[in-house]
C-alpha cells in the first residue's frame, strides 16, 4: 500500500510544492493525502488546489483552547488514516494529544544546522552570529521548540553580502530536496 503523508502548511508552501512537484515527476515514493493549515489566506492551499490535493483549515483563535484546537487537528489528520506528517512552514506548534497519536511519525525542516539557532528566525540569527556555514535540519517533531532528533541536514555557506532574505531563499532551496529525500527515506523503511 503507497505511504501516505500530510502536509501542514501556514504560508507560502513552497516546501509543499517541491513535494507536489516531485510527485508529478514520479520523484515522491509517497502519496500526498491531506494539505492542512492553520491560516485561510496560505498561498499554499492554492496550490493544494490546483495539485487536485484534499485540503483543510483549522485556524487557531488566540486566547482560545489550546488544547481542544489540538484535539481537533489531530482528528482531522486521522481521519486521512496517514503514515507520516510533514510540517512545512508550520507555524503552530503541534501539541500533546497530537504528538500521542502521530508522534515518531512527524517531521519538520528548520532553516540552520540544529541544535544551532532554533526558534522563528534562524536565518536572521545565523546571519547576526556570523558563522561562514549555516543550513537546513529535517527532525522528527517532539514536545520542545526544534528540539527533536535529527534525520538529515544540509549545509549552506554563508556569503560576504548575503541579506536575511537571500540567505533564507538559498537555504530554503537546499531544504526542498533535503526534506524530498528524507521523506522519500522514511517511506521506503515503511510504517515507522
Ligand atoms: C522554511 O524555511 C521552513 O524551514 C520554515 O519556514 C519556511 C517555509 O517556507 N519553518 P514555505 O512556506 O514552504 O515557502
Amino acid at each position: 500500500m503507497a505511504f501516505r503523508i500530510a502536509v501542514l502548511i501556514s504560508g507560502t508552501g513552497s516546501l509543499l510544492q517541491a513535494l507536489l512537484d516531485a510527485r508529478d515527476a514520479g520523484a515522491l515514493d509517497a502519496d500526498i493525502a491531506v494539505v492542512g493549515s492553520d491560516n485561510a489566506a496560505a498561498q499554499g492551499l492554492a496550490r493544494a488546489a490546483a495539485a487536485g490535493v484534499p485540503s483543510f483549515v483549522h485556524p487557531y483563535v488566540k486566547g482560545s483552547d489550546r488544547a481542544a484546537w489540538d484535539a481537533e487537528l489531530t482528528d482531522l489528520v486521522a481521519a486521512r488514516d496517514v503514515d507520516l506528517v510533514v510540517l512545512a512552514g508550520f507555524m503552530k506548534l503541534v501539541g500533546p494529544v497530537f504528538l500521542a497519536r502521530f508522534g515518531g511519525r512527524t517531521i519538520n525542516t528548520h532553516p540552520a544546522l540544529l541544535p544551532s539557532f532554533p526558534g522563528m528566525h534562524g536565518p536572521r540569527d545565523a546571519l547576526a552570529h556570523g558563522v561562514k556555514v549555516t543550513g537546513t535540519t529535517v527532525f522528527e517533531v517532539d514536545a520542545g521548540v526544534d528540539s527533536g532528533r535529527i534525520l538529515a541536514q544540509e549545509p549552506v555557506r554563508v556569503l560576504a553580502d548575503d541579506t536575511v532574505e537571500s540567505l533564507h531563499e538559498r537555504i530554503k532551496v537546499a531544504e526542498r530536496v533535503l526534506l524530498v529525500r528524507t521523506v522519500n527515506e522514511l517511506a521506503a523503511k515503511g510504517n515507522p
